[in-house]
């Protein structure tokens, strides 16, 4: 595997990766990896010939009193991990690769963005697709890999690739849990063994709604209880827990179409989120 930080050494490195009319898949990502991330990187290998993956920590996408600077940094054990599931290339930007000086240009997508984690982290998502736009334009490659986990993330890079033309295909990967249930997420290392068990009443919580809508339970109700389950499982701050439709986002009062449960809650200091599929 080749590791690069220089934008400038990219284009050389992609060119010597595309010789012979090669297919390439981009798996951008934050770092800390765990097999949530794998998982993208053995579907890209399934999908293109080639697979490259970026790691760079994106300030624009942290709010004032987030986790930027305490977010888990492991470039090593990161690029070791690559290595071994077969990534061909790894670009490690610096910031000033992303954000020369005097940078002014964002990208915002409207109406997906405002709801749910858009509303709970002001700018997140305008972060998220500039950087996004920024790393495909770099890369260009043929496919790009989101994880559902971050699920309307996926809608808003869906929504933005379509919209800027940029000719890339994008492709949704499923959750990876542990053998618990919960969802992989590098934020995870910030929970302590307490925290750990009590989170996870979110995907438990999220497979009872599921289970009661299916039944035929008010979605109102089944929301409801499933607030009350995560309180009482000692999760603070409740942002939502909502039954959407899986392309707009939009809430849902009754079950109709593609659906997901969706929801992000806040156990000690940290934030939490999550989703499953509902079908009826
Ligand atoms: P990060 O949180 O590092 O996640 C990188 C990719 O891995 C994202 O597409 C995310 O959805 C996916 N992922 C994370 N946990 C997963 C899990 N348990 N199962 C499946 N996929 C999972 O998401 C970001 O970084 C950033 O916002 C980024 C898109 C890189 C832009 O900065």
């Amino acid at each position: 595997m080749q590791s690069i930080r220089e934008a400038d050494q990219l284009p050389a490195a992609l060119i010597a990766l595309r010789a012979g009319g090669k297919s390439l898949a981009l798996v951008p990502t934050m770092g800390a990896l765990h097999p949530g991330h794998m998982a993208l990187i053995e579907e890209a290998k399934r999908r293109a010939d080639r697979v490259a993956a970026t790691i760079f920590v994106n300030p624009l996408q942290f709010g004032a009193n987030e986790d930027l600077d305490r977010y888990p940094r492991q470039e090593e054990q990161d690029a070791r991990m690559l290595e071994e599931a077969g990534c061909d290339l790894l670009w490690l930007p610096r910031g000033e690769d992303i954000y020369p000086p005097g940078f002014a240009t964002t990208v915002s997508v409207k109406g997906l963005s405002d709801r749910w984690e858009g509303e709970a982290r002001p700018g997140h998502f305008d972060g998220v697709a500039t950087v996004v736009a920024k790393l495909l334009c770099a890369v260009r490659p043929d496919i790009a890999l989101f994880g559902e986990k971050d699920f309307q993330q996926l809608a808003v890079i869906r929504r933005m690739t379509q919209d800027l033309q940029l000719g890339v295909e994008i492709l949704g990967v499923p959750t990876v849990r542990d053998a618990a249930g919960l969802a992989l997420s590098s934020r995870n290392a910030y929970l302590s063994a307490d925290e750990r068990e009590r989170a996870l009443a979110l995907p438990r919580a999220l497979n009872e709604a599921a289970t009661h809508i299916r039944e035929g339970v008010p979605v109102a109700d089944a929301l409801s209880s499933a607030k009350d389950s995560l309180g009482a499982a000692g999760f603070s701050t409740i942002d939502y827990v909502a039954l959407v439709n899986a392309l707009t986002l939009e809430p849902l009062e009754a079950p109709v179409g593609p659906m997901r449960l969706i929801a992000a809650a806040k156990i000690g200091t940290t934030r939490l989120i999550d989703n499953i599929a509902v079908e009826v």
